[in-house]
């Protein structure tokens, strides 16, 4: 195990399962930088064939570790979730995700870059970067609205409105939804299949679908959004109120 990321390889699946089960799998700076560099070995490692992520615990992940986000505001250090999202945006490798309970902020921005999405019943999405007055990343206020329309992606930003897995399913942003014990199972069944398929034709028919989103231009927009954000005192209200367990007081920001 490296920084609370598990990754083990087999059959031409690369799994990588968040594995900080204690913090809701909270990722954290290193977990980005672990996830990162096994996408970018992956990429010229002729024995992966198909990455698999999944979740430790009851939850896939309470999405970026909150006490990061308020360390974070404070430096202008590069930071490795950077280099996660333009390795998930731009891996050419099929991206399976096995997701139940629920999957916070980026947990379910980064399965808009998976392409096929399994969720166990009773998991719950959701993306409150309003909430913590942030705005969307990984390219999420492109991606979100085109796939699900823009009235329900903007009632999940802007009110943090959660996204139950039915619905997920119905929007087109999960492929199905299993029985809890059943995720794991199907989801290395998809992978196995997907392993067996012809990687070229796989690799291409992926690039193809993808080729007319302007994703890393959007992350570039949002990232200049984000890291102002991320240093006001309305998101410094919000992380303090997050470690303090109660709730946020934005009334006196104008
Ligand atoms: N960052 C850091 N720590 C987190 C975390 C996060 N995003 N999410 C959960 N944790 C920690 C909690 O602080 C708690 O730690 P402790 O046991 O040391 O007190 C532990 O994980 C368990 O969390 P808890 O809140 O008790 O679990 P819960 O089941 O009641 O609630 C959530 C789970 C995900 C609903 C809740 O933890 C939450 O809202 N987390 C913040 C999510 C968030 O805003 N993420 C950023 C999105 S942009």
């Amino acid at each position: 195990m490296a920084d609370h990321v598990r990754i083990t390889k087999s059959d031409g699946i690369l799994q990588l399962v968040l594995d900080r089960a204690d913090k809701k799998n909270a990722l954290t700076d290193a977990m980005y930088g672990a996830l990162a560099d096994a996408f970018a070995a992956a990429e010229s490692d002729r024995e992966v064939r198909v990455i698999l992520i999944a979740g430790e615990g009851d939850m896939y992940t309470a999405g970026n570790d909150v006490s990061d986000f308020a360390s974070a505001g404070a430096s202008d250090a590069p930071r490795n979730v950077d280099r996660f999202l333009r390795a998930i945006a731009g891996c050419s490798l099929p991206l399976v995700a096995a997701v139940q309970g629920r999957a916070v902020g980026v947990g379910t921005t980064m399965l808009l870059h998976c392409d096929y999405v399994l969720l166990a019943e009773g998991t719950i999405l959701t993306t409150p970067f309003v909430n913590l007055a942030l705005v969307p990343e990984a390219a999420s206020s492109l991606l979100l609205p085109l796939r699900i329309g823009h009235a329900r992606a903007f009632a999940a930003f802007a009110l943090g409105e959660p996204i139950a897995a039915a619905d997920a399913h119905a929007w087109g942003i999960a492929n199905r939804v299993v029985e809890p014990a059943a995720l794991r199972p199907a989801a290395l069944e998809v992978a196995s299949r997907l392993a067996r398929q012809p990687r070229a034709s796989v690799t291409a028919t992926k690039a193809l679908m993808k080729r007319t989103l302007a994703v890393v231009d959007q992350m570039d927009c949002e990232g200049r959004e984000f890291a102002a954000r991320l240093a006001s005192p309305e998101a410094k209200e919000a992380f303090a109120a997050f470690a303090e367990r109660r709730a946020p007081d934005f009334s006196k920001f104008d």
